[in-house]
């Protein structure tokens, strides 16, 4: 490299990403991976939060999105937060409350434990609280505040801006867990709430193109761009697989399992094993199938930017519409049963001889030949 090259390369001038650059003067651990066990990871003073937190990178996360880790200490409540960036939380672990001030003066606050998923209206001011005085508690936040920095590159809009979206925060009982039920189509079906109390106990409805009996749900929450759906599949199945563009954070919220990601069809398969506190995100176009192995149902969290009502990008709109679950040889972008290598289901026969769970999908593929 020359010298002139060499500083070039040194200076601020050139090919910046000021979210990055705003992340690693916030001074906290920032975990890079292409899965990552939420619970071990390790969380340092977040003055901005008052609390502990973490921001976690995934390799498919896309150029919109990030996670970021928060922990309220036992008894221990965070800063009051504001700004001017979207925010869907996942409670990983402990039991508290979050209150949120709308734009209209009123106050929303609702109790959250483990597997609670909520939405932070854009721009209201919220604070959370730790309610067990012995406990710590964890959250994650999929946000899209990369987007938001990368646009206007000024922490002062984002985070000191007194502008008000009224129209974001929706019905007073969508903070009490109540929600409105929109029937789209299977697979789109979409529950507007801004909290659900427990994923795990959020009824489902069935999405028979993706396979094997599995069930979803849709969420709209804060009337939001951040897209969320959680999907169960059943005893001794697993899904089509399937690829799309990359800032799908997959979260296991129930059950075990395992997933398999691929570009090739005979490429040696990445593999990620999950259970409740595992997060990862297939990379853009990378085919990827999830693989219940567990002797009950298992369910999954996907978080993304570009929702069903408000996509963003061409990419998600597509997907929506009907690209998810279509055939390859459609034009779409899922594999049938019958055309996958054959290796994928020897595999999850061999994995479900390790859990004792019994095959379900002999009415999907001809296990004679295994
Ligand atoms: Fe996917």
């Amino acid at each position: 490299m020359s010298e002139a090259e060499a500083e070039w390369e040194a200076t601020d001038k050139y090919l910046l990403d000021p979210y990055l650059d705003w992340i690693k003067g916030e001074g906290i651990p920032i975990v890079e991976d292409f899965g990552v066990d939420l619970f071990a990871v390790e969380t340092k003073p977040w003055a901005r939060m008052g609390t502990k937190g973490a921001a976690v990178h995934l390799k498919g996360r896309g150029d919109f999105m990030s996670l970021f880790l928060v922990d309220l200490a036992p008894g221990g409540k965070s800063d009051q937060q504001r700004h001017l960036f979207e925010e869907v939380v996942y409670v990983i672990d402990g039991h508290g409350s979050t209150t949120v001030v709308a734009a209209d003066g009123r106050k929303h606050t609702f109790e959250w434990g483990p597997k609670s998923l909520f939405a932070l209206p854009l721009n209201a001011t919220y604070q959370h609280f730790n309610g067990s005085g012995t406990e710590s508690a964890r959250l994650c936040s999929g946000t899209n505040l990369p987007m938001m920095m990368n646009i206007f590159h000024s922490e002062g809009f984002i985070f000191d801006n007194p502008y008000e979206f009224p129209e974001r925060v929706g019905a007073a009982d969508y903070f009490a867990g109540e929600g409105e039920f929109l029937p789209v189509k299977p697979g789109r079906h979409m529950w507007e709430t801004n909290f659900v109390p427990s994923l795990s106990n959020m009824e489902l409805q069935g999405w028979q193109n993706r396979g094997a009996g599995g069930t979803s749900i849709v969420f709209a929450l804060a009337d939001g761009l951040m897209h969320s759906h959680t999907s169960e599949m059943p005893v001794g199945t697993y899904k089509k697989g399937h690829r799309h563009g990359a800032d799908f954070h997959v979260f296991c919220v129930h059950g075990t399992g395992y997933s398999l990601l691929w570009y090739n069809p005979d490429d040696e398969y990445v593999r990620v094993d999950w259970r409740h506190g595992v997060v990862f995100a297939p990379p853009e176009g990378m085919f990827h199938q999830h693989f219940n192995t567990d002797p009950s149902s298992a369910r999954y969290l996907a978080i993304a930017l570009g929702s069903q009502r408000y996509p963003f990008t061409e990419s998600k709109r597509s997907h929506f519409d009907k690209g998810v679950d279509t055939s390859l040889k459609d034009g779409g972008n899922q594999i049938e049963y019958e055309d996958q290598n054959p290796r994928i289901h020897k595999i999850y026969l061999e994995e479900l001889a390790k859990t004792g769970a019994e095959s379900k999908m002999g009415q999907f593929i001809d296990e004679s030949k295994y």
